[in-house]
């Protein structure tokens, strides 16, 4: 069976990364292989864990290229080189401008941790956003899947599952308990989902 070949770009632990990886090796992630890892991060621990899980991976450094534009030209390089037909974000840190995304319609997502249109958008990332979650008191927080545009947050949304907010949650207790019960979940269900839709339609799937 043909399957869809992933990048998934991350910065940082990559415990989503995990979690793909972890879906692909038990055949939950059926129509999809993680084929290249890239980092914008020489450091970042989720090119370890790409590396203990036999994954190829890439550093590309934007302040090293000296542009966006000469980022996501080498960017782009290395995904046709490596055949990438789809690309997950799992805690990648930075923006993609349009130039970038308009060349990926429907093969790029993310995941955000908030109910998207909450807690969202340029600036919003990491801690801050369960911060952010706290200070307003809201009671019910989680995490969502969604296709990538140029709008930072605002792509299509493909999954979203709520999560709990507990009296005396910190922000990073709180953290840990949304991609415990969330992120670590529908990331690879919406990996799966995209992937098999991209088999199913073909190589025209989100370009017509
Ligand atoms: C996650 O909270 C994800 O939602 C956000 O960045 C964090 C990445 O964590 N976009 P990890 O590197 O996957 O552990």
């Amino acid at each position: 069976m043909k399957k869809t070949k992933i990048a998934v770009f991350v910065s940082g632990g990559g415990t989503n990364l995990q979690a793909l990886i972890d879906s692909e090796k038990i055949g939950a992630l059926a129509h999809g292989e993680i084929v290249l890892v890239v980092s914008d991060k020489a450091d970042a621990y989720a090119l370890t864990r790409a590396k203990d899980n036999g994954i190829k991976t890439a550093v590309v450094v934007k302040k090293e290229l000296g542009s966006q534009q000469a980022f996501e030209e080498r960017l782009q390089r290395i995904l046709e080189e490596n055949g990438i037909e789809m690309i997950v974000l799992a805690g990648f840190m930075c923006i993609l401008s349009a130039d970038f995304t308009s060349k990926w319609p429907k093969r790029i997502i993310n995941i955000h941790p908030s109910l998207i249109p909450s807690f969202c958008g340029k600036g919003c990332y990491g801690l801050h956003v369960h911060e952010k979650a706290l200070a307003y008191g809201v009671k019910v927080t989680g995490a969502t899947v969604h296709f990538v545009n140029e709008i930072p947050d605002g792509g299509e949304i493909i999954f979203q599952k709520p999560v709990a907010v507990l009296d005396g949650d910190t922000p990073e207790v709180l953290q840990k308990r949304v991609m415990e019960e969330a992120e670590w979940i529908i990331l690879p269900k919406a990996c799966e989902k995209v992937a098999s839709e991209i088999v199913e339609k073909g190589d025209n799937y989100g370009r017509l």
